[in-house]
């Protein structure tokens, strides 16, 4: 198993590779590129930890390198955002840097499986999707955005809420990635109830949480610690699935004939990726309304990544 992190010398590039070189597979490959020049020290670094994955470092002239055999791509390269900013204002510098990795996946390693982390999720995925088309690589069960944050803030949120054990809370989080496009599905979590007034906070501090870290962090980025766990929890679920397991986990990706060209779903993995995307069951009153509410600016955001390469 090979698994590539690109933008590995950031914040959560640096994380996630930690967290990989810990728990991935014995016997994997984790190559980290970066156009720091720091990042041959992270791998140097990370090779100092005694476990049976080898990793290689890769600068800014060698994307080739760091692809090539990759059976996993992971994308957190890119800028973060600053207090004051939306996702959608770091399309004009992100859009670019993703459109150049996708070349270079297709050149190098267009089987592989690729999460993408890079905001703004909703389009920066379209743009990956566009470019595959373009060059005749696209698959759509292999192409993933990475809502996995969501739902990991859900189920610390809500565990915190109902003091719960938070390893046995499960909560869908389906639609996009900013503001109200991340919609949790609070209805459908086993065993709990949530009044209305619940619902009616729980929900914006869901899909506010990533602000909520950028205030905190006041100007240093956003976030990155929880961010890596995150894509290390996805990335070993594409792990699995390409081990032959059944997995099911939840991301980003195209869905025919769905609510919007591309919707976070629940979604079964094997080893080609996608092997069935799953109904995301029924939805309470408050939640369709909040879902057709949302899909207009979904829907624009997925217009911009795809309109960024056919343009
Ligand atoms: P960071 O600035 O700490 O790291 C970004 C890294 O990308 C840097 O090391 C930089 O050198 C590298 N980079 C820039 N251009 C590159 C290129 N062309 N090729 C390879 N590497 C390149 O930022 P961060 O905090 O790690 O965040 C990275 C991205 O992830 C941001 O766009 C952020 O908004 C996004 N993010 C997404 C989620 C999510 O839930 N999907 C969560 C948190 C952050
Ligand atoms: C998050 O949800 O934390 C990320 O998308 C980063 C951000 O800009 O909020």
């Amino acid at each position: 198993m090979k698994v590539a992190v690109l933008g590995a010398a950031g914040g959560i590039g640096q994380a996630l590779s930690l967290l990989l070189k810990t728990q991935l597979p014995a016997g994997s490959e984790l190559s980290l590129y970066d156009v720091a020049p720091v990042v041959p020290g992270v791998a140097v670094d990370l090779s100092h930890i005694p476990t049976a994955v080898k990793v290689a470092g890769f600068g800014a002239d060698n994307l080739a390198g760091a692809l090539t055999g990759a059976d996993i791509v992971i994308i957190p390269a890119g800028m973060p955002r600053k207090p004051g900013m939306d996702r959608a204002d770091l399309f004009a510098v992100n859009a670019g840097i993703i459109k150049t990795l996708a070349e270079g996946i297709v050149a190098n390693c267009p089987k592989a499986l690729v999460g993408i982390i890079t905001n703004p999720v909703n389009g920066t995925v379209p743009i990956v999707a566009e470019v595959f088309k373009k060059a005749g690589t696209y698959d759509k069960n292999r192409v993933f955005g990475v809502t996995t944050l969501d739902v990991i803030r859900s189920e610390a949120f809500i565990a915190e809420l109902k003091g719960l054990n938070v390893s046995e809370v499960k909560i869908p989080v389906i639609g996009g990635h900013s503001g109200t496009t991340i919609l949790p599905l609070l209805s459908q979590v086993e065993g709990v109830t949530f009044s209305d007034e619940e619902v009616a906070a729980l929900t914006p501090r869901i899909q506010n949480a990533g602000t909520e870290v950028v205030n905190a962090k006041a100007g240093g980025g956003s976030a990155t610690l929880s961010m890596g766990a995150a894509a290390a929890r996805f990335c070993l679920s594409l792990v699995k699935g390409l081990q032959g397991e059944d997995v099911v986990d939840y991301a980003y990706v195209e869905v025919e004939g769905g609510d919007a060209p591309f919707f976070a779903h629940p979604v079964r993995l094997g080893v080609n990726g996608i092997t069935e995307i799953l109904p995301y069951g029924e939805l309470s009153a408050f939640e369709e309304k909040a879902k057709n509410d949302m899909l207009a600016t979904l829907n624009a955001d997925i217009k911009e990544g795809v309109d960024f390469i056919n343009g």
